[in-house]
């Protein structure tokens, strides 16, 4: 979502720092863009609807001052025009926010009743006016910052230029990432680390409630008016920035990491001491809180312990999960799946969770994010940077998390036996005998334009191909815009196939051989009512089957199946969009870190 970057420093790098950690941060997701920089106790404002190209359009690249400060804003409050986009500037202040501020209409209310002109739709402009209000009062900016946190409700990670000191930015944050980034003479400000990861692997990270202030040299925390010590993180070599090397876009690369991130993952997660495991004997329940792609990992992973571990799992999408009376003990391990550590529904359930003393797992794969922060025990999906909105190797590699889990966790029951400790090695070894040439016949579909000739097009599958089929729609939706839906095989005669017309297309998952013969049968039911049937399955069952179109995956066991049987949809999606000339990796209205709820 919206991307935060500010700068003090050197007079010839302020915009270029602020371009390219701009640049940086487009994987969040956005529709607008802005920049501010302050010299002579002035501060000029550029700032575009569209992507950045459009800001950089604007932007005098010579242009020589010390101190700015850049946004990527993804719409909430008012449409993606250039007046809401940020920063938003009144009277000595300019600000950019991540966030969103929910008492807007009250503040609002009092600020125009002391004649405060707006000129945006934005809840970031109200709260840039409200900080300038005080300002004025009180002539002291950290001041004015504690007092407006006293009044705000809501969210936001503040970065912010005062006319009246050109050596300083000021920030405040709670509920939506904020860190400042120590350079040598230099300091930074952003959402997101790799907005500077290139100038220095030095940063803070800010917690809620927190605000402060950087020059060129310094930096000072604060909370409730008092300097607050906060420790130096450094960066860690796996935090390293990704680039698309060969490839055309992040999505098609990112899937081809999928083997080299598995094949680490199991390594690191094999060996001894690596990790700090729960006491996995002393759960009587878990329940698996999570959104979009993660939950869908998480249903993988539902799957997983309720057919091999035969354990009791809920699965709840965060964003309901938060707003429902929370069933879980001290008996309960509640298990949080998110790829960017940041997502706000997510966040907020693991706060109340903390809160209420309740132990956590975190499978997460931004380091040091709110979520790994805030859990007790943290495993890391080590899957590199992801910069493609729609996930793709991070999903994977939460599945195979969920695997190796669920060994760890029945190791430590001793109910993980000789023989699926065979399995496990077997399925392993196939898994990445087998990636190589999946990789390469997932490459095409001569059915691809069959998609487009219907309105909405169908996944089905039981179980795990269920599960699957979540994640297979999902991944079609985001990137190509085509509509279509999952059900559980079995679900789709009880109302949705009436649906169904000449020339429908339905996917059919069918990889679990215990529910095989009930899908095919479902499939026999569409197909008997014009469906253009699809199905995926074991390349070693017998094809009796009257599909229109096979994608045949190599059996390669239970237990890693999930991972190659999503591949060919991960490449069905980028294909789909690639025929469509849409651009893959930023498809419209999504974000990367969904940071508001
Ligand atoms: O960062 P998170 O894993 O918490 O993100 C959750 C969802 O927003 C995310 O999975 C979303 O559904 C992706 N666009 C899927 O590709």
């Amino acid at each position: 979502m919206c991307g935060i970057v500010g700068y003090v420093g050197k007079s010839d790098r302020t915009v270029h720092v602020l371009l390219r950690g701009l640049e940086r941060l487009e994987y969040r997701g956005y529709d607008s863009a802005g920049i501010a920089v302050l010299k002579d106790h002035h501060v000029d404002v550029v700032k575009k609807s569209g992507k950045l190209d459009c800001l950089k359009a604007c932007v005098d690249p010579e242009w020589k001052t010390e101190i700015g400060i850049g946004h990527t804003r993804w719409a909430t409050h008012g449409s993606a025009n250039q007046e809401n986009a940020h920063p938003h500037q009144v009277g000595k202040v300019t600000a950019v926010h991540n966030g969103i501020i929910e008492n807007m209409d009250e503040i609002k209310k009092e600020l125009s009743q002391a004649n405060v002109v707006f000129r945006s739709d934005t809840d970031s402009e109200v709260l840039v006016a409200l900080l300038n209000q005080i300002y004025e009062k009180c002539g002291n900016m950290l001041m004015a910052i504690e007092k407006t946190m006293k009044k705000v409700v809501g969210s936001y990670a503040v970065a912010l230029l005062c006319e009246d000191d050109e050596e300083h930015i000021y920030v405040m944050k709670k509920d939506s990432p904020l860190l400042l980034g120590v350079g040598k003479g230099e300091m930074f400000v952003a959402s997101d680390y790799q907005a500077f990861c290139e100038d220095t692997k030095e940063y803070v990270l800010l917690d809620d409630f927190e605000y402060g202030v950087i020059g060129r040299s310094a930096w000072h925390v604060y909370k409730d008016g008092k300097e607050f010590q906060k420790k130096i993180e450094v960066l860690e070599e796996r935090e390293e920035l990704s680039e698309k090397g060969e490839y055309d876009c992040y999505m098609h690369k990112e899937i081809y990491d999928i083997p080299g991130v598995l094949s680490q993952l199991f390594l690191f997660y094999e060996k001894q001491d690596t990790h700090h495991i729960p006491d996995y004997t002393k759960y009587h329940k878990i329940q698996i809180v999570a959104c979009g792609s993660a939950y869908h990992a998480g249903c993988v992973g539902k799957a997983f312990f309720s057919h091999i571990a035969h354990f009791p799992v809920e699965i709840e999408y965060a964003s309901e999960y938060r707003y429902q009376p929370i069933l879980a003990d001290k008996d309960t391990l509640v298990i949080f799946v998110s790829q960017s550590g940041e997502t706000a529904d997510t966040i907020y359930c693991a706060k109340k969770i903390k809160e209420l003393g309740i132990d956590s797992l975190a499978i997460v794969n931004v380091y040091n994010s709110t979520l790994s922060r805030l859990t007790d025990y943290v495993y890391y999906m080590r899957a590199g940077e992801e910069r493609a909105v729609a996930t793709t190797k991070g999903y994977s590699s939460q599945v195979a998390l969920f695997l190796i889990i669920l060994r760890e966790w029945m190791q430590a029951r001793k109910c993980w036996t000789a023989s699926l400790e065979e399995e496990y090695q077997q399925g392993k070894r196939k898994l990445f005998e087998v990636f190589p040439t999946c990789l390469k016949k997932y490459e095409q579909f001569p059915w691809i334009s069959k998609l487009t000739e219907q309105p909405m097009n169908f996944f089905i599958g039981r179980q795990i191909d269920y599960a699957l089929s979540l994640e297979a729609s999902l991944k079609l939706k985001e990137v190509t815009y085509l509509n279509s839906c999952a059900y559980p095989a079995g679900e789709l005669k009880h109302g949705t196939i009436s649906l169904i017309e000449k020339g429908t297309v339905v996917f059919a998952i069918a990889t679990d051989l215990d529910t095989y013969e009930k899908t095919k049968s479902n499939l026999m039911e569409v197909k008997a009512r014009g469906a253009y049937v699809i199905l995926t399955t074991l390349e070693d069952v017998v094809k009796e089957v009257e599909a229109d179109e096979w994608i045949l995956v190599p059996n390669i066991g239970h237990l890693f199946q999930p991972m190659i049987t999503i591949l060919p949809f991960q490449l069905l999606s980028y294909h789909v969009a690639k025929s469509f000339d849409l651009d893959v990796d930023h498809p419209r209205n999504l974000a990367k870190s969904v940071t508001v709820e």
